[in-house]
Parts: C-alpha cells; sequence; structure tokens
C-alpha cells in the first residue's frame, strides 16, 4: 500500500478526476477529506468510500473561502489527527473570449482556480511545518499536489481567465516548494490535457471531438484511471527527491503533434 495511514485532503472530490483520486488513494490505505460545494455528490463519495471499509469525512464549501480551507485542516486533524497531502483540484471554467469575458466569469475562476489553491496551502502551513519541527531527520513532513492545466502551460483560446490562473498554480507550486524545502515538504503540481470529465463534455462532443484528440500525441482523451498513477505517485514516498515539478499527464498534448 503506497499511502498506508496517510491523511490527504483532496478538494473538489464529489465527482471527476478528484473523486477517482480520492477512491484510489482509499484503496493504498489513506484517510480523507472529501471537499466540494456541491454537497450531495461529496456525501456520495464519502458514503462510496465507507461502504467498501474505508474512512472518509466530508466538508461542504467553495475552495474559495479561506474558512472552508481551515475547515477541512481542521476536521482532518480532528478526525484523523493530522494532514500528509493536500491535493488542490478543485475547479470551475467560464468560457468567453476576451472582449466578451465579464469581470465577473474572470473573477470567478481566479478566485476557485487560483485563490482556492492559495487558500488551501496556507491553511495546511502550520500542520506542516509543525511536523518538520518533530521530525527532522525525516524526509517527507507534507505533499502538496497542485492540479494545473495544459492550458497553463501553452494558453489556450476562450478561456483566458482559465489559462491565466492554471499559469498562476504553476508559478505558487514553484515558490511553495521554494518556501517550504526546508520543512522537507514537497510541492509539486499535474497538469492534464483533455479528460473525460463533466467538465470537457462540450469539447468531446461530435461537433469538436476529432480536432482536439488530433491536437493528442496519443490520439486520445484520459480517463479518470489514466492519471491516477501519476498522482499516487507525488503522493508517495516515492517522489520525495522532487519538488516544483509539473508532471504532464496529457498524452503529450503539451508537446503538441
Ligand atoms: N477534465 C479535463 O480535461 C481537465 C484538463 C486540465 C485540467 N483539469 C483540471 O482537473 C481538475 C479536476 O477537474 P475535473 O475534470 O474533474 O472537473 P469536474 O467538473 O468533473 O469536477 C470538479 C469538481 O470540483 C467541484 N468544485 C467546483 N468548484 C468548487 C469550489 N469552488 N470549491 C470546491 N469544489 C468545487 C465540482 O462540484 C466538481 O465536483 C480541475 O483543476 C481542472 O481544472 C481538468
Amino acid at each position: 500500500m503506497l499511502l498506508k495511514d496517510k491523511v490527504a485532503i483532496v478538494t473538489g472530490s464529489g465527482r471527476g478526476v478528484g473523486k477517482a483520486v480520492v477512491l484510489a488513494m482509499v484503496n493504498e490505505g489513506a484517510k480523507v477529506v472529501v471537499n466540494d460545494v456541491d454537497e450531495g455528490a461529496a456525501i456520495e463519495t464519502v458514503e462510496e468510500i465507507e461502504n467498501q471499509g474505508g474512512h472518509a469525512i466530508a466538508v461542504i464549501g467553495s475552495v474559495a473561502d479561506k474558512q472552508v480551507a481551515h475547515e477541512m485542516v481542521e476536521k482532518a486533524v480532528s478526525a484523523f489527527g493530522t494532514v500528509d497531502i493536500l491535493m488542490n483540484n478543485a475547479a470551475v471554467t467560464r468560457p468567453a473570449m476576451i472582449h466578451n469575458m465579464s469581470d465577473e466569469d474572470w473573477d470567478t475562476v481566479i478566485d476557485i482556480d487560483l485563490k482556492g489553491v492559495f487558500n488551501g496551502i496556507r491553511a495546511v502551513a502550520p500542520i506542516f511545518k509543525e511536523k518538520s519541527k518533530g521530525n527532522p531527520d525525516s524526509l517527507s513532513n507534507g505533499k502538496i499536489i497542485n492540479v494545473t492545466s495544459v492550458a497553463g502551460l501553452t494558453g489556450t483560446i476562450g478561456q483566458i481567465n482559465y489559462g491565466a490562473a492554471k499559469s498562476g498554480v504553476i508559478g505558487l507550486t514553484m515558490s511553495a516548494a521554494r518556501e517550504w524545502g526546508r520543512y522537507r515538504v514537497q510541492s509539486n503540481a499535474v497538469a492534464f490535457g483533455i479528460v473525460e470529465t463533466r467538465m470537457t463534455e462540450t469539447i468531446r462532443g461530435e461537433k469538436f471531438a476529432d480536432t482536439y484528440k488530433s491536437k493528442i500525441v496519443l490520439e486520445r482523451f484520459a480517463t479518470t484511471e489514466d492519471v491516477i498513477p501519476g498522482i499516487l505517485f507525488l503522493a508517495s514516498s516515492g517522489s520525495n527527491y522532487i519538488t516544483g515539478e509539473v508532471l504532464n499527464i496529457s498524452g503529450g498534448y503539451h508537446i503538441g503533434v
């Protein structure tokens, strides 16, 4: 088991990639905090985990709200004793061409997709720092895994808010890596291309699917199962000497064809 007795918080884990990740983490021995704005989805995920004999609690609310970030950490500590892994996964899209983009769509995406990641990292800081004090020889006192996108590496058309937020997530990942290296906390990001989730329903539809697929070196969209092994690796001790890295799990979408 890669994550035996580890405690993980995964934001936006009521569905999509986040849900697949918490189920996989529990399978590897972790206890998890399931966060989502969608209460029904979060509760369903927790029930699914409990039905399989795993340990999970739900924290409902938006990652854009710093109180929710603190609540995730507090509840993880009171239920499971600590936090070992924080995966900042929750995000939304509000597409529009630049000239049509409203302030509201800009602010919503930046607040959730970028500030939400900062809120999570800041909330977990005292736990990771405290662990490092008690464990000067430990090779890892915490793992941060931030979810970014090829859109954050190459830019994107019709989603300048999302592209900017996801580029910001990479900067934030590297800054946290530098600031917390001394605490032996690894901060890395995963960049997806196109994963088969609710977020990509439109671009995977009949009208656009072939165009998008033709940009992917491996010529297919990712399933949520495809992205799990890389995430588990970054969450596990195998990545103790890797920090400030962006792992592209995109079928080569980031290098183009
Ligand atoms: N699907 C893709 O092709 C793709 C590509 C690149 C990057 N990503 C990234 O992967 C991550 C997961 O996306 P997904 O495809 O699973 O999307 P999804 O829409 O299927 O799931 C996202 C989950 O996050 C929740 N959520 C939304 N706003 C939230 C908030 N403010 N606070 C807490 N939870 C919130 C939603 O309710 C949902 O359950 C995101 O960071 C996304 O940007 C996805």
